[in-house]
Parts: structure tokens; sequence; C-alpha cells
């Protein structure tokens, strides 16, 4: 599972994260990284094929992203494919030309005449449907390489011993009709096995942290699995429980800052996780503890106002609890459900920078802490709960971060009054958008209470009240994610059912995409 086979290296066209899906639909997986974490990740890993995405840049541009310093363009290390802009700034690099000449312009559908003897256009009819989108285009081949398909101009290009490839049009959009085809002869052509069966992913989980715990001997084997509810650490409690039996053990943490019917739901989904092959009924779990700690972390957090002091704090009292559970259980492990979202974003992937330090990562534990779920992303993780088949409350569950709440009062302090006023809020929006039957549209919706109060008028009377920000972001994988645009009648309703608390006057929607934005707002 560790040995990554592919990495996307992502210029930032929309299409980046469909590249990373469709190679998982054709059973293999890759990691998509920036180009600016590309080098620290490359010294620790060795892939057989290097996928450069589009782009809205153009290679003449100032400033336009860059090949990364340490990627060998020799294509001796690894295969190596261009999709357009990566096909541009390839060809760039080993000395063709990009041009922007008016008759090679493509926006949308186009038919490309492919070399079908080349092995990337494998089984491809001569006159295939793609999708295109671009102003520049190749219009000198570097030396050494050949056009193995044009439409206006070259539409794909081959080195002579066909590692380095690149190709002009958007193989991963649907509406290129071979697209799949052309994706899977570059997975042939640089020799990708399929890694990606959720079945296996399971076993290599448990065998590993099986592993682990029996090389601790007869001392401290017991383990702390830290739980939510959500889908990671529901998932990972399904994963291991069979293995674990007794010696696991699921601690949850009420830490004041949970959505409404929250404890419910976790209370309900580990216990469903728990159950799974040992044919336990709800109520004989044992080994699942919810700890109150509410008072603990609002008399630590109250009065803070800036986002990573909120996070540090946050982070002090959850390693303190999970300490002294640690202890009382005398165990040698703590788990816990950390994604590879969570791992890069903290900046522990390589030497990716600190986005935010997330709840559960690079906490120094004086026992051992085990992530066995860091090279997942999140649509992964919810493949391994269907092939677990946990309901699909489990797997169909929006995420929702450990500090919870207590992110989501934002430039003002998260006093218990202010939590309160959120959860409320945000449940007033859950069911809204349940309500109308928008929820697959939305990875998640987040809704903050903004520290900026205004002037509002209600019943004639003027109020002077509180802001809320609406957002709701679709993504594959929370690395990158866009803003989910509400029909009006709904933001109509959610405007309306927000601003009847007597205090709420003002409601934002934020559209803004990650980047620049995080989905968070802290
Ligand atoms: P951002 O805001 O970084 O969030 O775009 C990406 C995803 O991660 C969640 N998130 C967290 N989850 N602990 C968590 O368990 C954290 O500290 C944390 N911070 C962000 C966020 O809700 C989103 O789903």
């Amino acid at each position: 599972m560790d040995k990554m086979q592919i990495l996307i290296v992502d210029y930032g066209s929309q299409y980046t994260l469909v590249i990373g899906r469709t190679l998982r639909e054709l059973g293999v997986r890759s990691v998509i990284l920036p180009p600016k974490k590309v080098d620290a990740w490359l010294k620790n890993n060795t892939p057989k094929a290097v996928i450069l995405s589009g782009s809205n840049w153009s290679v003449h541009n100032e400033g336009a992203p860059e090949l990364p310093r340490s990627l060998d363009i020799t294509g001796k290390k690894y295969f190596i494919l261009g999709v357009c802009y990566g096909m541009q700034l390839l060809a760039y690099k080993l000395g063709g030309k990009v041009d922007r000449p008016l008759s090679h312009r493509e926006y949308g559908p186009a038919v490309v005449t492919v070399n079908t003897k080349h092995p990337f256009f494998n089984e491809v009819k001569e006159k295939t449907e793609v999708w295109a989108s671009h102003g520049d285009t190749v219009t000198k081949l570097p030396k050494g390489f050949t056009s193995i398909a044009t439409s206006g101009g070259i539409a794909s290009m081959s080195n002579k011993d066909n590692r380095i490839l690149g190709i002009q049009f958007h193989p991963e959009v649907t509406d290129t009709k071979e697209g799949k085809k052309i994706l899977q002869n570059f997975l042939d052509i640089s020799g990708c096995k399929k890694d990606w069966n959720p079945l296996d992913l399971i076993h290599e989980i448990q065998k590993e942290v099986v592993d682990i715990v029996n090389k601790n001997k007869k001392e401290k084997q017991n383990v702390i699995l830290g739980v939510s509810g959500g889908v990671d650490s529901t998932t990972l409690a399904a994963i291991l429980a069979p293995v674990l039996k007794d010696k696991l053990i699921c601690v949850a943490i009420d830490t004041g800052g949970l959505r409404a019917n929250e404890i419910t739901e976790l209370r309900e989904n580990t216990a469903y996780a728990l159950s799974q092959g040992q044919s336990l009924r709800k109520k004989d779990i044992k080994n699942f503890k919810i700890i109150d700690a509410s008072n603990e972390f609002i008399k630590n957090i109250g009065t803070t106002i800036d986002g990573e002091e909120k996070r540090a704090k946050f982070r002090s009292v959850y390693k303190k609890i999970f300490e002294e559970q640690i202890k009382k259980y005398n165990a040698g492990f703590i788990v816990q459900g950390t994604l590879a979202t969570d791992i890069i974003e903290s900046g522990k992937a390589g030497e990716s920078a600190m986005i935010k330090t997330h709840h559960n990562v690079g906490l120094d534990w004086e026992v051992d802490d085990l992530h066995p779920l860091r090279n997942l992303f999140k649509y992964e993780v919810r493949e391994l709960a269907r092939a677990l088949k946990l309901p699909s409350a489990v797997y169909e569950r929006n995420p929702f971060p450990g500090p919870g709440l207590f992110l989501r009062v934002v430039g003002t302090p998260v006093s218990k009054e202010n939590i309160e006023l959120v959860r409320e809020a945000d449940k007033t929006v859950r069911d809204i958008i349940k309500k109308n039957k928008i929820e697959k549209e939305i990875s998640q919706v987040i809704i903050a209470l903004l520290g900026i109060n205004s002037v509002g008028v209600k019943g004639d009377e003027r109020v002077y009240g509180h802001s809320l920000a609406v957002r709701a972001v679709q993504t594959v994988d929370f690395m990158t994610a866009k803003g989910y645009y509400f029909s009006q009648n709904i933001m109509d309703e959610i405007t309306s059912a927000l601003t009847k608390h007597k205090d709420i006057v003002r409601i934002f929607f934020d559209m803004t995409p990650k980047p620049p934005a995080t989905t968070e707002f802290e």
C-alpha cells in the first residue's frame, strides 16, 4: 500500500482530480501533489509513472508553473505523460516550441486522427472523438519525438522508446469517448499493476497493525482507537475489531464542539462497526467509551480567537485525555484514522508546507502512534466502508473535523453561547439540505459564526447582531475543492431560516474554491 505507482503533478486544471478518479476506476491508485511538493515526495518514493496535469497557464506567462526540480524528464526513472499544459511544458522544456496559432485552438469536442500502431492508441479508432480545451499548442516537437496524433495540430507526441508521452486533449474527461482506453494503454505501457482493491487493502491494514502489536510481545498489547463516528475512524474500527478483538478499545471524546445528534450517531456507528463479524448486539459492545470533556475544552479554548492558537489548545487537551485513557487501559498503542490529506496539510509529508495543525497529527505520544489510513484519501476510505458493508449513513457521511465547531466560530471568542449558536445554525442548514435532497451534491457544508456584528432591522426595530457564513463545497479528496452554488430558492430558504434567530442579521454565502481558501475557515 505504501508504494504509489503513479504521481500526478497538479498544475491546477479542474480535471486533475478526474485523472486520479479515472485511474482508480481502472484499478490503480495515484497520489496528486502540487509541483512544489513533488521534490520532497520524490526523495522517498519512486513511482512507475508521472502524469503532468493540465492548467490554465501558458508556458510563456511570467510565473507559469514549472517542472519540479527533481523530476527526471529523461524518462529513465519513470514513464511520463503530459496532459494538455503538461504536454506543452514537457515539449517546451525539452527544446520544442509552443505557440498560439488561431487555427489550432480547440475548446470542446474535436476529432483526432491517431496512429493506431502506437501502443498509446492500442485499439483506439483511427478517428476518435475527444474533448479538448487549449489555446496554446506544441508547434515544433522536441528532438527525438514524433507526432502520434493530429487534430488542428499535434495532438499527441511520443519519444523514441515510448517512455515520454504527451497528449493535448483530455483523456480523463468522459466526452473523450475512448479516453479510458487511452489511460489504460498508458498504465500498460508503464507496467502499472492493479493495486486498488478494497479487500486487499483491508487485509494489508489488518496485517500491518497486528504485526506491530504482536511485536510488543506480552506487554502492553492494548490498542486505543480514537473514534468520532465519522467515516475514517468508524471504518478503521470495523477493520481492526475482527483482528484485535478484546485488545481494541475505542475511545470517543465529547469535546463540546460536536454537532447536534452527533453523540447518538457516534454511538450507533461505532457499535455497528465493532459488531461486524462478531455477531454482537449493539448493547453488548464492550471496550467503547465516550468521555465527556466538554467543560475542559471550553475552559481551555473559550476565549481564544486565533485559529492556530485554538488548534494548539485543542490538541493539548485532546492529547491529555487520550494519555489518561492509555494509562487506564495499560495500552501500548494509539491508533487514529488520519488520512493522507491531514498529513500533507499538517506539513508532515516530506517538506510540504504546514497549512493547518490537524488535531491528531504529529502529537508526541509516549506510546506508539499508528495511522493505518495515512496513505488513503477520503473517497478511498468510503470504498473500504462500502466493502465492509457498513451502513450508507457511514460511508456517505460528510466529514467533520476533530476540533469541530471550535473551528467554526471565527474572529470572535469560542464561548459556550457562540458554539451553541453555530450548532443550531448547522442543524438548520443541514435539515434544509436534506429536505431539498441535495446532500449527494455536496461534499461538506460549513456554517461559521463570523466576528462581524452589523446592523439589521427586525419587526421595524434596529438589531445589532451576528453574521453567519454558509459554505458548501464539492470535492473528491479535499486537497482541492470548489464552492457549491445553491439554487436561489434554497439560498432564500437558508437565509430566512437562519435569520429567524433573534441575534442573527446577516448571512454570507462563501463560494471561494480551495485553493486559495481552505475548506474550513481556520
Ligand atoms: P481544510 O480546511 O484543510 O480541510 O481544507 C480539509 C478537510 O479536513 C477537515 N479538517 C480536519 N479534520 N482534524 C480533522 O479531523 C482537523 O484538525 C481538521 N482540519 C480540517 C475539514 O473539515 C475538511 O473535511
